[in-house]
């Protein structure tokens, strides 16, 4: 093994115990003795497990197997040849994130079962890990089990719950996770009622009972519960299908174009299916375990991944300010007579503006969509040959773009939207490199709207998860850094790669701008299920919260204050995060647009003060390599008082604090944009008392007393 990949992340390795078992049935507990699994072997050799939090029983005789194409049963007649357990303990530091080292301290069991078979004995090994705050098992298919070379009909995790929880969930669909979330009893999920109105163009909704993790469970006794999955690699994305009546999930993997689940061989593993227990809902913020369930990073020298702020030629499309394309087809397929729109956004002297504004504010780094050649007819055709990701359009000057960049420091992020023709952008994938390289480009966003191509495959589907991985270790090795839009939503491999640091797979701010948008308590669910696989670029930071402002007609808006989208930059976390508004707004607004200059994007410490999905996220950072402390704190469309004490401060000493509240007459739809900066010096005893508006937010900066403001 290649040690030094492994540089970054430091390992305590602590093994406390070993066994060896030849029993039908065995029993783990979480280190602290708290989260028990019970696995057993039934008379028919079903092997299956419950599992209890605290003595209760959360999961009764859940069911584990898959069955073959064609026509294989791996989830009957098996024995137990061995199982093996350990305890292990450690700790690591990635690359960037919410804190500084993460904890691992875990108990597993290995289960080695095999299925006498006429000629030979099928083998299936299951692995269990139990954290105190979360569980997860895998199966793995061993090197000379054979199975050879399989296709995965369906896997036939079974998971039996004891109640009916209060849920939030999201439809099943293979193509797209941009939904808001629905909260309601485990048995009255409805996913086809969801969908209308959303303003999602592409949908593939599947049944009423399929649901999409991260899947948040809230019990009547108060306890917290999450279920995803880990180390997605080389399989389909996890959805679930709901048993209304027996209260029951069975995993239901995304098919391929043939309707096939996944192609493996032996060696190979399934994703980890996790389930996350916090005894209070804030737990759920820092619960580490799909990390911990990943792997090391693979790109050995990370000093390129430099976590920060851009801003972008992007919301100026969608409110409809300027467009993608350069030219306007009319109506013809021949180039020739095609004429130029007036209003195409990524100009050179545009482009030139931005750069300007970052370099004068300190921002790295500048998004530009709509360069390429393309976009003059890309939206809704299932088709290859549309986008070239080498060659500009005419008024995208690169060299001198490139030039004038590198003058004022500010790094490019370009813009690969693929429109969903893998292949055609996989193919381009070698020369669009060497461009980023001649032109210094850190890295992409890229993006998926619209169908998979090759037809009949699906965003979520096995051959889709092969690719975001293949891009993100091609890129990583070209020392690139990725942020997708409208990839499978992550599930910790930001761990294994951290130069795929940030992607979309969910309902962004962009709704805001052209459908009936996000609800206000949209951003407090988002962190205890979409973010619990990775961070997210939500695009937060618009300041200008009604469209009407660009055309009296518009209807659309932000559903939240203007304070509110501050807070989001510490309640949301991503190591790349935008400051999407147009910059004519942060120029006019320059002091709420401080905070946004202030905030990190990279933490040392994470502490949450308060929060309850669905109603209020109260959080403190501290920034990596910094005294400064942040706090961002966001309410649902309740107005709220919030009170408490800064006592994550050292104490004794003076900060001076900048607090940005929402203004007193405050309401997200009636008056969103009213907001107020107060300064003061404060120690870490000292009350706070701030009102969040209905919808709105605080967001906090602290700094020590007598230092230069950062
Ligand atoms: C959807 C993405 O989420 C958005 O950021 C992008 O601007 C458009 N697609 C166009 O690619
Ligand atoms: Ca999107």
């Amino acid at each position: 093994m290649n040690l030094s990949k492994y540089r970054r992340e430091t390992f305590l390795v602590w093994l406390m115990g070993f066994s060896t078992l030849t029993l039908n049935a065995q029993n783990l507990k979480s280190p602290n003795q708290v989260l028990e699994i019970r696995f057993r072997l039934d008379k028919e050799g079903r092997p299956g497990f419950n599992f209890y939090a605290e003595g209760l029983p959360i999961l009764k005789d859940a069911r584990l197997g898959f069955s073959l194409v064609p026509d294989v049963d791996l989830s009957t007649g098996f024995r137990i040849d061995s199982i093996r357990q350990e305890e292990y303990k450690g700790s690591w530091n990635p690359v960037w994130g919410e804190q500084r080292q993460i904890l691992d301290h875990h108990s597993s069991m290995l289960v080695y079962l095999s299925k006498p078979g006429q000629v030979k004995d099928r083998k299936l090994n299951i692995e269990f890990r139990l954290f105190n705050d979360g569980l997860g098992f895998r199966y793995k298919f061993p090197q000379n089990g054979n199975n050879g070379n399989f296709i995965v009909a369906e896997e036939l995790t079974l998971l039996p719950l004891q109640q009916d929880y209060e849920v939030y969930w999201m439809p099943g669909d293979f193509d797209s996770n941009e939904y808001p979330y629905t909260r309601s009893r485990l048995s009255r999920i409805g996913a086809l009622r969801v969908g209308e109105e959303t303003g999602l163009d592409y949908r593939h909704l599947v049944h009423d009972s399929l649901i999409q993790t991260p899947f948040l469970l809230i019990s009547d006794q108060g306890y917290y519960m999450a279920i995803h999955e880990a180390a997605l690699r080389h399989y389909p994305a996890m959805h679930l299908s709901v048993d209304r009546h027996h209260l029951s999930l069975s995993t239901s993997l995304v098919p391929d174009a043939l309707g096939n689940k996944a192609y493996l061989e032996d060696g190979d593993q399934t994703p980890w299916r996790v389930l996350l227990y916090a005894r209070k809902a804030g737990d759920l913020l820092t619960n580490r375990v799909i990390l911990n369930l990943n792997e090391p990073s693979v790109i050995e020298n990370t000093d390129f991944i430099k976590p920060g702020k851009f801003i972008g030629i992007w919301w100026e499309m969608h409110i409809g300010k300027s467009q993608w394309p350069y030219w306007d087809r009319m109506g013809s397929t021949h180039p020739d007579q095609w004429k130029p729109l007036p209003n195409h956004g990524a100009n050179t002297a545009n482009v030139r503006r931005h750069i300007d504004f970052a370099s004068k504010h300190g921002i790295p780094y500048l998004l530009v969509e709509g360069w390429n050649k393309g976009w003059e007819s890309w939206y809704g055709i299932w088709k290859e040959r549309i986008f070239s990701f080498t060659e500009p359009y005419p008024d995208f000057d690169l060299d001198a773009i490139h030039k004038y960049a590198k003058e004022k420091k500010v790094k490019l992020i370009l813009h690969h939207e693929t429109s969903g023709a893998v292949t055609d952008y996989e193919r381009q994938l070698d020369s669009s490199v060497s461009l980023m390289h001649r032109y210094d480009y850190p890295g992409i966003k890229g993006g998926y709207v619209g169908r998979i191509i090759p037809r009949g495959e699906h965003h979520d589907g096995q051959w889709m998860v092969d690719h975001y991985e293949r891009l993100a270790f091609k890129l990583g090795r070209q020392r690139l850094t990725l942020d997708l839009h409208e990839p499978v939503r992550p599930t910790g491999l930001h761990r294994t790669y951290p130069n795929w640091w940030t992607n979309e797979a969910a309902r962004g701010n962009e709704f805001n701008a052209w459908s009936k948008g996000n609800p206000p308590e949209h951003e407090t669910i988002l962190p205890f299920t979409r973010l619990l696989g990775g961070p997210m670029d939500y695009t937060p930071g618009i300041f200008q919260i009604k469209m009407n402002a660009y055309g009296k007609d518009k209807k659309e808006q932000v559903h939240t204050t203007l304070a509110k989208q501050l807070a989001l930059y510490v309640t949301l976390y991503s190591p790349l995060q935008m400051a999407a508004d147009l910059i004519e707004n942060y120029e006019k607004m320059p002091e709420p647009f401080q905070f946004i200059k202030d905030v990190p994007t990279d933490w040392d410490t994470t502490v949450v003060l308060g929060a309850e999905p669905g109603d209020y996220i109260y959080l403190a950072r501290k920034g990596r390599d910094s005294e400064d402390w942040f706090v961002g704190a966001i309410t649902d469309e309740q107005e709220r008082i919030w009170e408490f004490e800064p006592n994550f401060l050292p104490p004794n000493k003076k900060y001076n604090m900048f607090l940005y509240r929402d203004g007193d007459q405050a309401h997200w739809e009636s008056n969103p944009m009213d907001h107020k900066i107060i300064k003061k010096t404060i120690r870490s005893n000292e009350l706070i008392r701030v009102r969040l508006a209905p919808g709105g937010g605080c967001a906090i900066h602290f700094t020590p007393a007598g230092q230069k403001r950062r």
